[in-house]
């Protein structure tokens, strides 16, 4: 069952019900991840604040009933509200992540109280709502928006626990193994596609609506870059050579002192890198063939322009994604227009890193590019804009304000993004220095005449 078929039916009595059965499911799903984070350390560790870039892992929990109770118990539901005077704490608008810790914020104990009351109340609006009408309400739209505003907390918690010193709390089995790729890049021929979507039931406002965009030809690596190639990069003094890096990258570089990507060290016992890293608490040499993660926007693009490449545009992005040449038409995702699977992509927390390239070939979008969803979200060569036709929805707040701002976009997911959030249309964005994040990249580069003769 996915969230477009349910839509689909939406109105008929079946389909409005297979639908209410797909937002329970969503919606504990989303739960039992965000209970298994919160649950895996103890009290102390859940109002520490491990890092000024994140919040303590209590705020998170709290502020994801916070929003659950507007949106789902006092908007949609019409409910009276639950806790009115925590509003202002929980607003991520009013207080900078490096001050939450300060607040007089909800214990962990009352925390979890909290989120169980509202998630009981949400189970009782939901078996009243029609599901239809109102567009807040239709297709179950305000639900999945809380769905994935959960899970999008529960990767932000993940990228806590990447940065929380001590001993392993998570585990996870190993991603599958890799295998060779038959190309490093392919064409991604010149002409027109059809960028984001009009029809995705549970699309953000950003993703919205879906327009053509003509897209000159060009190459695209068919995997991310690897750890391997990025300590050549390294080992090559790609950190000590100002032609590689923007003005700004090679400014930010020297400020905050860049040597490797965040959590490499040099230890001496590392492999084939020579590099160890320290992947939640545990310390291993760097695999050569994983997808390097953890570097911000100035590392990818100097990367790009040291190796004489580029980063990919967004609308090159997902072009490569979600084109498919054969019948022209846009795919939900890279594979088809069916969910995501194991098979699929390296999805949900599945496992606790990105996964050695090769190791998703049922993954491959038409033109044979692997691993765009899932692993690492890719940085590109745009900022954040909203698509021609954008209409704020339900609130400013969700995308509008960060447009024109310092921003990078970033698409595909990592490992640690769910399904929920993980569509080829969805769209994220962070400041051009943010390291914390799960986020790599790929390069490209224009072709030549030559070459499409
Ligand atoms: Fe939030």
């Amino acid at each position: 069952m996915t969230a477009t078929d349910a839509g689909t039916d939406a109105g008929t009595g079946a389909g409005t019900e297979a639908l209410r059965e797909h937002v329970a499911t969503q919606l504990r799903r989303a739960r039992e991840r965000s209970t298994a984070l919160t649950e895996a350390v103890d009290d102390g560790d859940l109002v520490r604040q491990h890092s000024e870039l994140m919040s303590p892992l209590v705020w998170d929990l709290a502020h994801i009933g916070s929003q659950e109770e507007l949106w789902l118990v006092r908007d949609v539901g019409g409910r009276e509200p639950v806790r009115p005077d925590i509003d202002d704490l929980y607003d991520a608008f009013l207080h900078p992540r490096a001050d939450r810790p300060a607040l007089p914020l909800l214990s962990p104990a009352e925390a979890r109280g909290y989120v169980r009351e509202v998630r009981d109340k949400v189970f009782d609006v939901l078996a009243r709502s029609p599901l239809e009408g109102r567009r807040l309400e239709a297709d179950g739209f305000a639900f999945g928006m809380i769905v994935q505003h959960e899970q999008q907390h529960a990767e932000t918690m993940l990228a806590t626990h990447q940065l929380r010193a001590g001993a392993p709390v998570l585990h996870a089995p190993p991603p599958p193994p890799g295998r060779p790729l038959p190309a490093e890049e392919v064409l991604v021929p010149a002409g027109p596609f059809t960028m984001g979507t009009s029809v995705e039931p549970w699309a953000l406002d950003n993703e919205r609506p879906a327009h053509d965009v003509h897209v000159d030809a060009f190459f695209i690596d068919t995997a991310p870059v690897t750890n391997g190639r990025y300590a050549e990069f390294i080992a090559a003094g790609g950190y000590d050579d100002p032609r590689w890096w923007s003005e700004e990258g090679w400014a930010h570089r020297a400020k905050a002192g860049l040597t490797a990507p965040r959590f490499w060290l040099r230890d001496g016992s590392g492999g084939g890198t020579g590099w160890s890293r320290n992947r939640f608490g545990v310390v291993e040499p760097v695999p050569s063939d994983e997808p390097v993660v953890h570097v911000c926007f100035h590392e990818a693009r100097a990367y790009a322009t040291w190796a004489g490449r580029r980063l990919p545009t967004e609308p090159e992005w997902e072009k490569a994604a979600r084109f498919d040449p054969a019948t022209g038409r846009s795919r939900r995702y890279p594979w088809g227009d069916g969910e995501p699977g194991p098979e699929h992509a390296n999805l949900g927390q599945r496992h606790l890193s990105p996964a050695p390239v090769g190791a998703y070939p049922a993954g491959a979008s038409p033109l044979g590019v692997h691993q765009l969803v899932g692993d690492v979200w890719e940085w590109l060569d745009s900022d954040f804009h909203g698509y021609p036709g954008f209409r704020a929805f339900p609130y400013r707040e969700y995308s509008e304000v960060f447009f024109g701002g310092d921003y990078k976009m970033l698409r595909g997911g990592s490992f640690g993004t769910d399904a929920a959030a993980g569509r080829a249309t969805f769209r994220n964005w962070d400041h051009p220095v943010r390291r914390q994040i799960f986020a790599g990249f790929r390069c490209a580069r224009d072709a030549s005449r030559e070459e499409l003769a």
